[in-house]
């Protein structure tokens, strides 16, 4: 916490959320988020406006040009806690766009007149923010979870396929006639699920993202350009299997290692940066979830 803010912050937490001085009688929270660069909790009070049981904040910044750092940590990660009162809970935090958020902001801006000048002093249209309870939102749209089951199926099938290749003597197919046809079952079936499981994200859940998360930019490259990379091992599996006088096991199986090595690290960043995100703001996706494309093409 910045040294402004740590005594308005201690002294909010030691009076059951009540704060004297110049904030004597305004409506305050304390909200936590996570620092974009540090990694860390950062504490922000802010003034809010509640309506409809949700509560609303605003990236005012006093009227300054650029976005408060409590703004850009939520365009990374959503996920928040509240401290209202003497009441804390967990929240996810959603800009509110368009006539929302023209209507809140006057609402505000005519409650506390200090918020209209703000908007006076910046070029920037003042983002408003909703905090929406995260246990309201419940579970239904785990979309964190969902895209860990997908990956899991997609694991047990590449554990099938390197199976299916180390249970293959050395030496070329003569040795292993049926091979060739194994392989292209096992491959077909892994590729075409990896395929349009990479493809749905490309298309629909990695663009909802980038538009709600701009903080995430520098993940979805590095997962776009992983992508990239899968593509071209596919490739490289499918030329291998379907060439049928020379499928050498010993070449096969280092292409194979070589991209499980790679699925299962691009698997587990994606969980690690994305799964909590998505799971905080499955639920509240308005228009509709961002399909992560299930197996065997079934959504879900
Ligand atoms: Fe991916
Ligand atoms: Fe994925």
């Amino acid at each position: 916490m910045s040294d402004w803010n740590r005594p308005i912050i201690e002294e909010f937490r030691a009076n059951g959320g009540k704060v004297g001085g110049p904030f004597e009688g305004a409506d305050l929270l304390l909200l936590t988020g996570t620092g974009v660069k540090s990694g860390r909790p950062h504490v922000t009070p802010l003034g809010y406006l509640e309506r409809d049981g949700v509560l609303f904040v605003f990236a005012s910044n006093a009227g300054a040009p650029d976005d408060p750092a409590w703004y850009r940590n939520v365009r990374a990660d959503p996920r928040v806690t509240v401290e209202i009162g003497a009441e804390t809970f967990d929240g996810v935090a959603l800009p509110v766009d368009g006539d929302e958020r023209d209507r809140i902001y006057s609402l505000q801006g005519e409650r506390v007149p200090a918020y209209a000048e703000y908007q006076r002093q910046t070029d920037r249209v003042i983002p408003v923010v909703a905090l929406h309870r995260a246990s309201a939102a419940g579970r239904a749209w785990a979309l964190g979870d969902e895209l860990a089951r997908i990956h899991d199926d997609l694991r047990g099938r590449l554990a099938d396929l390197r199976a299916e290749i180390l249970a293959v003597p050395d030496g070329r197919a003569a040795r292993a006639p049926d091979l060739g046809r194994r392989l292209r079952e096992h491959c077909v079936s892994v590729c075409d699920v990896l395929g349009e499981h990479h493809d749905g994200e490309e298309a629909r859940a990695f663009p909802r993202l980038a538009a709600r998360f701009p903080g995430l930019a520098p993940v979805l490259a590095r997962l776009r350009r992983e992508h990239v990379q899968v593509t071209e091992t596919r490739r490289r599996l499918l030329e291998l299997v379907e060439d049928p006088g020379d499928h050498d096991p010993a070449r096969v199986r280092a292409e194979l290692e070589g991209m499980i090595g790679r699925l299962e690290a691009h698997f587990a960043y994606e969980e690690e940066q994305l799964g909590g995100v998505l799971n905080a703001v499955g639920p509240l996706w308005r228009s509709g979830p961002p399909e992560l494309e299930a197996r065997d093409g079934a959504a879900g």
